[in-house]
Formats: C-alpha cells, structure tokens, sequence
C-alpha cells in the first residue's frame, strides 16, 4: 500500500520513516509546506514530498495527519471524505466540535485511527489486561502525570495548553484503563508562557464514583537527565499497579504476586537505524486495519471522547498568570 504523511515535523519524520519500515508499506510519500524541510525529509529518507493533500491523494491508500492540531480537522476530513483510512496524531482536534465534524466525514465506521500511542506500550497493556481480568479488586483511585521539559514548552505552548498536548495523553489513558467516562473536573491552572494554562492540577470523578488526579507541565529544566516524568498509579480493592513511565518497569503488586517486572518499552527511537517502540506498534496496528480493511483500534470517538475531557478540564481551570 502507498500511505501519505501531512506535515513532516517532529512527528511526520518518525511517522514516515517508521512506516517505511512495515511490510506491507510499499512507498511514503510526504506533504509538507515548508520547502527546506520537504527537501531535508526527502533527503534523509528517499521519499517524494508534495506540497498539498489534494496532490497526493488520488494515488495513496491511506493518510497520516502529523500536522499542528488546528490543521487536523481540514487534512482529516478531505481525506476521509476521499474514502481513505486516516490516521491522526493526538489530539483528534482543537475542539470537541472539530472531532465532531471529522467523525462525521468518515464514509464507514472504523476508518479513523487517533494516534492515542501509550495504548500501545506494554507496560500499560498488561495493567489493562490486569485491571480486566479484576487482579486489582474494584478501583477506587489513579494518580496519574506527565511532565515535560521547557523545551517542549518552548515549541508548544504558544499554540495549545498543557492539557490538551500532554494531558490528552492520560485522559484517555484514564477512560481506557478504566472503562469509564469522566463526568466532573475541578481544577487549579497557572500561565508561565503565554495565554494557555501551562501548570494544570486536576481532580476528576469517573462515572463509578472512582477519583482520579490529573497533573501536567512543562517546567522541568531541560538538562534534566529525563525529558519526561510520567507516570501512573492504580489502587483497588485487591491490589496496586505502579507504572513509573520514566523507565521501563512496570511494578504490579497483588495478593497473588508480590514483584516488580521490567518491561521493556519506549514510545519511539531517534536511532534511524532501529524502528521500535510503541509508535511501531501504532503503525503496525493502522496498516494492518488498512490491508484487511478492518476497523481501527484506537476510534475516532475515543479520540473525541479525549477531546472532551480535555475541555472539562480546561473550563475548571483558571489559569491566573503565575504570581
Ligand atoms: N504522540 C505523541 O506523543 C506526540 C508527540 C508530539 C506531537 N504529537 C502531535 O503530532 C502533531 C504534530 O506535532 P509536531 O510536534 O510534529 O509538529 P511540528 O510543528 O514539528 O510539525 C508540523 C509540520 O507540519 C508542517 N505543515 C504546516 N502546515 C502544513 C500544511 N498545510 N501542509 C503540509 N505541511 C504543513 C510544518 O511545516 C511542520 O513541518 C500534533 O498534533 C501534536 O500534538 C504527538
């Protein structure tokens, strides 16, 4: 299959080179406007690059949306509306009504894949398939965070909130794990970089009465030796899951089996020379759905689900400028 990647940035570079690497992709081709990084991606990996979706799409099979969040919701739609499998990178999109208007241009069901990537880390695998089979009892709280460096501040904040670029992540983290809705928010927000809230501290009910706590930001300094803290922490009634996503060990305590295990996983690998990670297995997942014209893993209405809770979260938090 021929697969088309919008938006050669950080992300559409791994994207194209993994993707690149999946059996059943025959060729990348590349849309990126910026010419100097058409020519660098082009250069580095032997792809073709055009300048617009239009070009591309009468000859590919399917599409993978790595362009800023506010641009997802034209690429997506054009490209489902040209009935091809379409992949979009987290957030689905700005607002709960662009999510709306995406899912609405698919011509059938199960087309369009959000790139929810830690879905796909092991670790976070087998503490669902754990909190499935009931290992932990009923749950009763998560503590869950992802913090990043200024370094990302400084690429992103000026176009998004911390919520809706590293929050997205664990809201959905959150109704995966879980299987439940999130009705309620009360949160505390502060400005450090400009108009969006950059420190977010979350308190939210799910729908079975169970509490969860939301941190997020990107204060940490960039020469610090992780250039991301994250992590999340299960309690039920029958046991504790620690999962410390700033390494690769997954600590799962029960009455059962009292140890630590150590999987091993990462999201992605700068090594041109390795495809690994979880976002290997995003791709695997997303061709594979393209090649046997199955329905994506990850849906659409989880990523507007996503979406959704990140604007609960946002209106409960104010967000004053940091004294
Ligand atoms: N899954 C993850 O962990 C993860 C991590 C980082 C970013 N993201 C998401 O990936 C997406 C891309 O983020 P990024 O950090 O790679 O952004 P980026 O700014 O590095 O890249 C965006 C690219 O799109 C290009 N572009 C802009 N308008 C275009 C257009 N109309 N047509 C073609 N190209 C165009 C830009 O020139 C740039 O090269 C965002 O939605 C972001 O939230 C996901």
């Amino acid at each position: 299959m021929k697969i088309a990647v919008v938006g050669l940035g950080v992300m559409g570079r791994l994207h194209a080179r993994v993707l690149l690497g999946e059996p059943a992709v025959e060729s990348v081709v590349g849309v990126e406007t910026d010419p100097a990084r058409a020519a660098e991606i082009s250069a580095e990996l032997g792809v073709a690059v055009r300048e617009t979706l239009d070009e591309v799409l009468p000859e590919v099979d399917a599409v993978s949306v790595t362009l800023p969040d506010d641009l997802h919701v034209a690429a997506a739609t054009l490209a489902l509306t040209a009935g091809k499998y379409v992949l979009v990178e987290k957030p689905l999109a700005t607002s709960a009504v662009d999510c709306e208007a995406i899912l609405a241009a698919q011509p059938l069901p199960g087309r369009l894949m959000v790139g929810h990537l830690l879905r796909f880390d092991e670790r976070l695998r087998e503490l669902k398939r754990r909190i499935d089979a009931g290992e932990l009892g009923r749950l009763r709280y998560l503590r869950i965070h992802r913090v990043n460096t200024r370094t990302t501040a400084d690429r992103i904040a000026a176009r998004a909130s911390v919520t809706a670029f590293l929050g997205v992540h664990d809201l959905d983290l959150l109704h995966w794990l879980t299987g439940q809705d999130i009705t309620s928010a009360a949160a505390a927000g502060r400005r450090v970089f400009g108009s969006y809230s950059d420190v977010t501290v979350a308190t939210l009910d799910l729908a079975d009465g169970t509490l969860a706590l939301l941190e997020n930001h990107w204060l940490l300094h960039p020469s610090s030796a992780r250039s991301c803290l994250a992590g999340v922490q299960v309690f039920g009634d029958d046991g504790s899951a620690l999962v410390d996503l700033s390494t690769d060990e997954l600590e799962l305590i029960t009455e059962a089996e009292r140890r630590s295990v150590r999987i091993d996983s990462r999201n992605w690998t700068h090594d041109p020379q390795v495809s690994g990670g979880s976002l290997r297995r995003e791709l695997a997942s997303f061709v594979n759905a393209v090649a046997t014209q199955t329905p994506v893993e990850v849906s659409g209405e989880d990523g507007l689900r996503a979406v959704r809770a990140v604007e609960l979260v946002e209106a409960a938090a104010t967000a004053p400028e940091g004294a």
